[in-house]
């Protein structure tokens, strides 16, 4: 079986990555054994970077963190509008698809790179009769009911057009069975970003970012030199409602005013917000990190609104494990922190994850200045450390491969038939090609 992937944006990476570890796990059992006598198939892997980010930051680092091999197409899109960078990424995915026939196409998340590839994939026909992949969403069902996000019609279109959907948390689940997907098609298979929180966590201890950015007090203790974290928040902000007017980005910074008057707020800025707060004229508001002539920075302790470039995965994850409140308006961090049992302010009316307000460490906060002040409050008084979600353990990468692997012997094996199926045979079975298609290409 030959499954292609694809990542564009830089919280596609954590995403995919356990999936790629659970193929290559799967594919050493069963050379080890004797699985392929029993018609267990050696996985094929194609990984497909469409370039939707492409700073070294944003893109590169993720690699070299996450243990991801390097992509074997790389479409490189770039930047541009929604309309001209999803068609961008289907004119030059289409050409791919085309060459490269995959049994399954894999789509994770809700980015423009996930719309754009497995639109193509629903409408290819590889072979005039309409053989294409079967299409799977992971991360599928989530849903904000704020159709003002791209990244919400992202989510609708995709689960609608994929044939296999792995969800991450239960209310996924019914809002799916309320769009009308059936049931079989559904799999609750948990959280591969929190895979890879889970296995990087202890080398992301042993990132030096703490230190390079003066978190660390060093104090005699009972004689003892105990190298204690100071207290510090964490900050993101990249989501276009929040950061692409001057007014809604100033109640923001508004509303971190007190807290940054408490302790640092350390926030690695998205290129976006670095170009809006430019733009905006709203340098001064922050403490911009002082680069000497030889690229070392000066370091600095004090307590204040501190903008730092993008980080690393695994410098950010440290970061965030450390801190004493991360504020957000990010999707996936919102469950990083549930995960890690870090107080979380998200900076937004609603989440598409309702499952870290319900067992998590998250709470919404509005966009108003006030709702930021309040939350911030409530979460700094706050002792609660919440409890992880349902299967979000560190095995759901290899949940969806035996997921896949099953479907796909299942019906190679239709019992219906006197001898197993080809690939392009099972693939129109499951993408349901009527019958008389079916026969055509069997003759
Ligand atoms: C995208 C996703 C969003 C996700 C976010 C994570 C969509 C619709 N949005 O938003 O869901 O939470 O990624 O970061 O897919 N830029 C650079 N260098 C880069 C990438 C972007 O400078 O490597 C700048 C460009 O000016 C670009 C802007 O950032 O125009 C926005 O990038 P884009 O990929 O369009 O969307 P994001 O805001 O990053």
């Amino acid at each position: 079986m030959k499954i292609m992937s694809v990542v564009g944006a830089r919280p596609n990476f954590m995403k995919v990555a356990p999936i790629i570890a659970a193929i290559k796990q799967q594919n050493e059992t069963t050379a080890a054994s004797s699985l392929l006598e029993h018609g267990q198939t050696i996985l094929h892997h194609v990984l497909v970077h469409t370039g939707q980010h492409y700073d070294r930051m944003m893109s590169d680092s993720f690699f070299a963190d996450l243990n991801l091999p390097q992509p074997d197409v790389h479409l490189d899109v770039g930047s541009g509008t929604h309309a001209a960078q999803t068609a961008e990424i289907m004119k030059r995915f289409e050409q791919v698809l085309l060459r490269e026939r995959p049994d399954v196409l894999l789509v994770v998340g809700d980015v423009n790179s996930t719309l754009g590839c497995a639109l193509v994939a629903a409408k290819i026909s590889f072979d005039g009769f309409g053989t294409r992949p079967v299409i799977a969403h992971v991360e599928a069902g989530l849903r904000s009911f704020d159709r003002s996000m791209p990244e919400e019609i992202n989510r609708i279109l995709t689960d609608q057009l994929s044939d296999l959907l792995f969800v991450t948390e239960e209310s996924a689940v019914r809002n799916l069975t309320n769009e009308g997907i059936p049931a079989e098609k559904v799999h609750f298979v948990g959280n591969t970003m929190i895979d890879s929180l889970l296995s990087c966590k202890a080398r992301a201890e042993t990132s030096p970012i703490l230190d390079n950015l003066c978190l660390r007090n060093t104090r005699a203790h009972n004689n003892n030199a105990s190298h204690a974290i100071r207290r510090y928040a964490l900050l993101t902000l990249h989501r276009p409602a929040n950061v692409d007017t001057r007014e809604a980005l100033l109640n923001i910074l508004n509303g971190l005013e007190d807290l940054a008057k408490k302790c640092p707020i350390i926030f690695p800025a998205h290129p976006r917000t670095q170009k809006r707060i430019q733009e905006f004229g709203l340098g001064h508001l922050f403490e911009w990190p002082h680069e000497f002539g030889d690229g070392t920075q000066e370091r600095t302790a004090q307590n204040a609104l501190r903008i730092i470039e993008p980080l690393g995965y695994l410098d950010f994850l440290c970061l965030m494990s450390h801190a004493a409140l991360v504020i957000t308006d990010s999707g996936g961090i919102q469950e990083e922190t549930t995960c890690l049992g870090v107080p979380c302010v998200t900076v937004r009316e609603n989440t598409e994850r309702p499952v870290t307000l319900q067992v998590g460490t998250n709470v919404l906060a509005g966009i108003t200045a006030q709702g930021i002040r309040d939350a911030i409050r409530r979460q700094r008084q706050s002792r609660a450390m919440g409890t992880v979600p349902e299967l979000w353990d560190g095995q759901s990468g290899v949940r969806i491969i035996n997921v896949l692997t099953r479907e796909f012997r299942n019906r190679r094996m239709d019992p219906s038939k006197s001898a197993p199926q080809t690939d392009a045979e099972t693939m129109r079975a499951y993408v349901g090609v009527p019958r008389a298609s079916q026969t055509a290409v069997t003759l």
